[in-house]
């Protein structure tokens, strides 16, 4: 079927389904070949030569090698494209490797220079930070990021909502300060349900799969949604360095985001009960949630995003020592990193996931982070009040 100008729910559905009843199938089939039969020594390595490039293989063309093209992966690539509104996506084998892709590309062009707005997710924080991949960052806030611009500045940092404490970045607004810097927006907590970032400007839409694309905490990924041109630079760099998704895991992406929207919205309904009642619960000194009266001061849930979505964040009555109590007193709710799954989970993002970010840039210790999931939202409430009153 064609799915040009359908609407979000029919693409998540039939994305990267074309072909299939041709073929006799109902779902995409699984391809394990780590290698493909050579029809000859010339066609062969002109294949070769075009995907190492990060070019796509023709239809009569043999794909050669699964690290330079994988008939599912592909399948996974267009249907998140068709959801995020751009051309192309590249997937990699977790998010952290989907961003290492785009500094080494980066870096590939010739500029190393990256601006950056803090908070972000805390590996992403630390690997701008160290500049182990032979970048430098700067740090800015929303009103100096055209100022932080080099002439080798090659990429503008955001996460929004951001990861641990759900604050939202006028993402135009960057765009426009950015100029001519591409920007890339980390897409993961509002997935294209609530947000398609390059509608706003963003050159680079990138998620860690790992969440809520998969959905039930059982597959590793991470995709970059983008134009034609940083399509083939970072399929390039993917076909050298190797950080390929696996065809199991690409299968089950694909399959994840054919129920994205209903888990998205869903799991947002029962997060907006969750942030009424633990903003009025005695033993929580704060709740960060976009949804929540007077946290969107710039209107941005009317503007980009669609809705809250289902992370929240808040600070328990008595600082760190009882916020790890909390975490280790929930029983329903599990006490785990991630998020986006199906289960509610909560952590305590400065010992854990943001355990590397520096001094100042960390966030509060007494902040828990949850990810809520499908679970009935009374239960859910039970959970966290014995939890919070034990
Ligand atoms: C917002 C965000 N971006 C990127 C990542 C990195 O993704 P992965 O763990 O799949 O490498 C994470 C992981 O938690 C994340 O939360």
């Amino acid at each position: 079927m064609s799915t040009h100008d359908s609407h979000l729910e029919t693409l998540a559905v039939h994305g990267g389904m074309e072909g299939l009843t041709a073929q006799g199938s109902h779902v995409p089939p699984i391809d394990f070949s780590t290698t493909n039969p050579l029809p000859g020594v010339e066609t062969g390595g002109m294949a070769y030569e075009q995907m190492a490039g990060g070019g796509r293989p023709g239809s009569d063309q043999s794909h050669v090698y699964q690290r330079l093209w994988q008939p599912g992966v592909a399948r996974f690539e267009e249907s998140l494209a068709g959801l995020e509104c751009t051309a192309e996506s590249v997937a990699f084998s977790t998010g952290m490797a989907a961003m290492s892709a785009v500094l080494t590309a980066m870096v590939q062009s010739g500029k190393r220079h990256v601006v950056a707005m803090r908070p972000l997710y805390g590996g992403t924080d630390h690997v701008l930070d160290t500049g182990l991949l032979g970048t430098e960052v700067t740090w800015a806030d929303d009103e100096d990021v055209s100022a932080a611009i080099r002439p080798d500045t090659g990429l503008v940092v955001i996460e929004t909502p951001a990861n641990p404490t759900l604050e939202l970045v006028d993402i135009a607004a960057v765009c426009r300060s950015a100029g001519d810097v591409p920007v890339l927006v980390d897409n993961t907590f509002a997935t294209p349900v609530l947000q398609r970032p390059a509608e706003l400007g963003a050159a680079l839409v990138l998620h860690s799969a790992t969440k809520y694309l998969g959905g039930h905490g059982d597959v590793m990924g991470g995709v970059v949604a983008c134009g034609p041109e940083w399509a083939v630079r970072l399929r390039g760099v993917r076909a050298l360095t190797g950080a390929l998704l696996n065809p199991f895991a690409a299968y089950l992406l694909h399959r994840g985001l054919r129920t994205l929207p209903v888990r998205v919205r869903a799991q947002q309904e029962t997060a907006k009960s969750l942030a009424r009642f633990l903003s009025e619960h005695p033993r929580v000194a704060r709740t960060l949630y976009p949804g929540l009266p007077g946290q969107d001061p710039r209107g941005l849930l009317e503007s980009q995003q669609s809705g809250p979505g289902s992370m929240i964040a808040f600070e328990v009555e008595g600082g760190h020592a009882r916020a790890a109590a909390f975490a280790e007193a929930c029983t329903l709710i599990g006490h785990a990193v991630s998020l986006g799954g199906v289960d509610t989970l909560v952590q305590v993002p400065a010992s854990i996931t943001h355990r590397p970010v520096a001094g100042d840039a960390k966030p509060d210790d007494a902040i828990v982070r949850m990810s809520v999931g499908l679970e009935h939202v009374d239960d859910l409430s039970d959970d966290l009040d014995k939890a919070l009153t034990a």
